[in-house]
């Protein structure tokens, strides 16, 4: 092959097909990923809608169906688009608070045939749990833990990690252990939508961090015969941008509650960008044709420093959300990233972590009136 010549990168199928049945929610987490603008959204999708998105992901090849949201038990025909899922041969999983779970909906969607389960805690403690929601749900999410064994499902819990519980994760990891978990994700907050609006009340310090580490992997080994534990450690502490979503437009294909179809949860706000609604495009169209899902595949549109660095296709040039977030361009390279010129706001959020004073603003907890409120000009 002559060596001057760039070939095409070949797009395969999507592999994970996300459906964001709604943004609709009862709790109020202060780390919620949903856009701040959510309560803007559209009419949701029809039953129909979704069954024809999920029939084309199939068809596109796509092989995992996410259910999520917001909270997706509130939609009435969850158990239709799962069994519909199940039946078009996805492996089905859903995402939850467990907050409107019941015996007979649980049952509902074991008829249907779900495979897995992943139920969200927020702390150990009743009063962090319940204030980090705004809403009572801790002594209730236990009692799903033990409606979830009782019918087979694996226990998988997820976590998201902050400096409002970061001390508590052994009592957390313990926590999980008499649910009898067999798997727990620590995730560490990610910092955009909501909690980035409260990021410097939510980032650990560097001592937390280490701290927490040390906490799991003692866990880790004391554990190891029956629990699974990941920790995802924060990308500003970590210095090194993710690849995010692994590749645009390579691995997810998410399609939000108003049907509009994205790479990630938050691409809509990319300036300059266009995403097709699947209530007029087919998903091929969305997944080979589009210029949203097409604009970031690959490395071509990479300026300096990623375009020479040699990590590219390693990383992608990090998350382009994040980009855009702190950098204000989403072509530039993600600035957690040490080569990015701008590095300073990372490391500035850090420095502001170590300084108590700057926790003292009141948390903003996702609302749809403090959406409204908050991009009332928008
Ligand atoms: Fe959008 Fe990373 S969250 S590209």
């Amino acid at each position: 092959m002559n060596a001057l010549v760039t070939p095409t990168p070949t797009v395969g199928p999507p592999m994970w097909l996300l459906a964001e049945v709604t943004y609709r929610c009862p709790l109020h987490c202060v780390f919620c990923y949903n856009p701040v603008d959510f309560a803007k959204t559209e009419q949701e999708l029809s039953t129909d809608d979704w069954l024809r998105v999920l029939r084309e992901g199939r068809e596109l090849g796509a092989v995992q169906c996410g259910f999520s949201g917001g909270e997706p038990l509130l939609r009435d025909d969850l158990e239709i688009l799962i069994g519909e899922a199940r039946k078009l041969g996805y492996y089905t999983n859903l995402i939850t608070s467990g907050v409107g779970l019941t015996e007979a909906r649980l049952d509902a969607f074991k008829a249907a045939g779900l495979d897995h389960i992943q139920l969200s805690f927020q702390d150990s403690s009743k009063e962090i749990n319940d204030f980090l929601t705004h809403t009572r749900t801790f002594d209730l999410k236990q009692k799903v833990g033990d409606m979830l064994k009782a019918r087979g499902w694996p226990m998988v819990m997820n976590v998201v990690i902050h400096r409002l519980n970061i001390e508590h994760i052994g009592r957390i990891i313990e926590m999980a252990d008499e649910l009898g978990a067999e798997y727990l994700e620590l995730a560490n907050a990610q910092y955009y939508s909501w909690a980035l609006l409260n990021r410097d009340q939510l980032m650990p310090t560097r001592e937390q961090l280490k701290r927490a580490e040390e906490v799991t992997n003692e866990w880790k080994a004391k554990l190891a015969d029956r629990m699974r534990i990941l920790f995802v450690v924060p990308d500003y502490h970590e210095g090194k941008p993710k690849k995010c979503m692994n590749g645009w437009g390579n691995v997810f294909l998410t399609v939000t509650p108003d049907g509009t179809a994205l790479p990630c949860h938050t691409a809509r706000m990319l300036p300059g960008l266009s995403f097709p609604n699947v209530r007029e495009h087919s998903l091929r169209h969305v997944w080979f044709e589009s210029e949203g899902f097409n604009h970031y595949r690959g490395t071509g549109w990479m300026k300096e420093p990623c375009q020479s660095c040699d990590d590219k296709k390693k990383d992608y040039g990090g998350c382009r959300c994040q980009a855009y977030l702190l950098a204000g361009d989403p072509d530039a390279a993600d600035p957690v990233c040490p080569k990015s010129p701008h590095h300073s706001e990372v490391v500035a959020a850090l420095e502001n972590a170590e300084n108590p004073a700057r926790q003292a603003q009141p948390l903003i907890f996702r609302d749809p009136k403090e959406s409204r409120r908050l991009t009332a000009d928008t």
